[in-house]
């Protein structure tokens, strides 16, 4: 992204890996998931350090290596642990332990990922792995960037001209879960809110496969610029499952004139 004096607006955060590889001095960072957003400040208030993590990650992997039921035990004892109390450790530790590294919550805003029973998940490597990346994020994270847990409506306002608003939101017609609902009303009010901004925004959405098309985009968002881009989805680990799927990237600016601007 050429212009990076404004702020870096993520209304729906998620991993956060996007902005974590933008490159913005000043960023607004939510999500309405509790947990991601708290496992960041953390991170960035030094609350949780990577030598923290690579401690508490080899003391519950060797705990999990030699409990009952090949491991399951334990995941119960720190899902349960989790879902009285959450805390950011045990939340890396779910959804290192959880299976294919899913996270859903359960109408009660529980852990609901059941255990992955492939060994060695918690091998050096992969904690090294881990603690490497919670080093980089420490690292990218600037100490101005605010961490928010609200609705993206109350995000989007915040917005000024010369700011970016990026937004990847819940798919529609797509699975949901406690933090993770959407419904046209939704995507209503998200256009009505970009349409208004005076930010540039960028917002991240598929665009069809080989069974439908994605009906928000003539409702909504045709009348911006669209850039889309084909790429296979696997749903499942069958390769029959692989299915085309076209994705879009639809901005209020020329991404392609403000790019050739800037170079
Ligand atoms: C598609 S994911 C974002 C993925 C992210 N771009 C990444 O690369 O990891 C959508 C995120 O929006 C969050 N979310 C869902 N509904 C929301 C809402 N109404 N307001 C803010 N965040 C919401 C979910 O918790 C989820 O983390």
């Amino acid at each position: 992204m050429p212009n990076k004096n404004g702020k870096w607006i993520e209304p729906f955060l998620g991993t956060g890996v996007v902005a974590f590889n933008m490159g913005f001095k000043n960023a607004l960072l939510n999500d309405t998931n509790p947990h991601i957003i708290k496992l960041y400040q953390e991170i960035q208030d030094g609350a949780i350090t990577p030598q923290i993590i690579k401690c508490y990650l080899e003391k519950e992997g060797e705990t999990l290596k030699s409990s009952a039921d090949n491991g399951y035990s334990h995941y119960k004892l720190i899902r349960s642990r989790f879902n009285n109390s959450p805390n950011s450790l045990d939340f890396i530790f779910l959804s290192r332990a959880g299976f294919n590294g899913i996270m859903r919550f359960n109408k009660k805003g529980e852990w609901n990922i059941p255990f992955c029973k492939k060994p060695n998940r918690f091998a050096q490597a992969y904690i090294t792995k881990i603690t490497n990346q919670a080093a980089n994020v420490s690292n990218v994270i600037k100490p101005g960037w605010e961490f928010t847990n609200r609705q993206f409506s109350a995000i989007i306002p915040l917005a000024n001209k010369g700011d970016i608003i990026y937004c990847d939101p819940p798919y529609y017609g797509r699975h949901s879960d406690f933090y993770n609902g959407w419904a046209e009303e939704d995507e209503y009010l998200l256009f009505n809110q970009l349409k208004e901004t005076e930010a540039d925004f960028i917002l991240s959405t598929w665009h069809h496969n080989d069974y439908r098309k994605n009906e928000m985009i003539s409702k909504y968002w045709d009348r911006f610029n669209i850039i889309t881009r084909n790429h296979f989805y696997h749903s499942g680990g069958k390769i029959e499952n692989r299915r085309s799927v076209v994705e879009a990237l639809v901005c209020n600016f020329n991404i392609d004139e403000r790019v050739a601007k800037h170079t």
